[in-house]
């Protein structure tokens, strides 16, 4: 990874966190997208303490409003000539429907939208160099995830862990229509299931929900064990061709037929687009 630079969000705890301290110990130069001030210079101060040669970043952006997440990915675009490596890692969980100044349902906003606008965003910088990666953090949810065209912003009878499956097979659909757009420009996009790992997931989703996220993370893998597929496809050779997989344990893995249909992938752009002022 000597070289490389490479744009993660959600670095700040978890899984992302650990993958960006590994990819910086092997030679990346990191950028970082945070929300939290502190968080993020925390972050930073390790990754600098970790490989203090390179010139790592961090810029501010809450990921679940749109002015913000535009305006991060032109900050960015305009600081760095070529981004190596985009990993789309920020996300989460909420017990109750929240929703945007944008009029968006937070998790949608938070888990899907971002990816779709940071990757937007950062197009002609991925574009730039000969070769270069997108990897997006999806999630097993995935399995009972359905996709309502009629109501993506959970409107009706609103349950947090339905909500979040959907963002999640959203993931998946959304990498498989990059992958397919993109195809023949050097730039691959796979996303992961990083197994069912002990991070602050879940914890500030309120009420219940919280509680029982707590619970069975008594139950989780280590937060290094969650890292390793998102840092083997931001830096495998192995991977280096292979473009719209759903990975899991560094193994292709196979999602459901619902994260297959290519009419869903193709619909669930275009309607983002539209979200998006696009
Ligand atoms: N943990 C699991 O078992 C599991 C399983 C499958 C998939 N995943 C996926 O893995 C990814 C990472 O989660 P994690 O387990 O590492 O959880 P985590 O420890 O809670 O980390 C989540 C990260 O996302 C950031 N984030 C959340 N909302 C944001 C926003 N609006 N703007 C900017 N950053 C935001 C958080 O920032 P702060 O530090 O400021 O909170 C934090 O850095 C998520 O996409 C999740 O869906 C997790």
């Amino acid at each position: 990874m000597q070289g490389k630079t490479v744009v993660i969000t959600g670095a700040t705890s978890g899984i992302g966190q650990v993958a960006a301290e590994q990819l910086a110990g092997m030679g990346a130069r990191l950028v970082l997208v945070a929300r939290d001030r502190a968080r993020g210079d925390a972050a930073l101060a390790r990754l600098r303490a970790r490989a203090p040669g390179a010139a790592h970043r961090v810029h501010h952006a809450d990921l679940s409003r749109v002015a913000e997440t535009r305006r991060v990915a032109a900050e960015i675009a305009a600081a760095e000539a070529r981004v190596d490596v985009l990993i789309n890692n920020a996300g989460a969980l909420f017990g109750t429907r929240r929703v945007t100044p944008d009029g968006l349902e937070l998790t949608f906003a938070t888990n899907h939208m971002a990816y779709f606008l940071l990757t937007h965003g950062l197009r002609e910088r991925l574009l730039a160099g000969t070769s270069a990666r997108v990897v997006n953090t999806s999630s097993d949810a995935h399995r009972r995830g359905r996709l309502d065209f009629d109501d993506l912003q959970s409107t009706r009878d609103y349950r947090g862990l339905v909500a979040y499956r959907r963002t999640k097979l959203c993931n998946i659909l959304y990498t498989r229509e990059l992958a397919r757009r993109w195809a023949g420009t050097g730039v691959t996009a796979n996303s992961l299931h990083p197994g069912f790992v002990a991070t602050r997931f879940g914890d500030e989703s309120g009420g219940l929900l919280s509680y029982g996220v707590r619970l069975a993370k008594m139950f989780a893998i280590s937060a290094a064990k969650g890292a390793r597929t998102l840092v083997y496809l931001a830096s495998s050779p192995e991977v280096a061709t292979i473009s719209g997989g759903y990975f899991y344990q560094c193994h292709l893995a196979t999602p459901t037929r619902a994260a297959q249909d290519d009419a869903a992938a193709r619909r669930l752009w275009s309607e983002t687009e539209k979200l998006a002022g696009i």
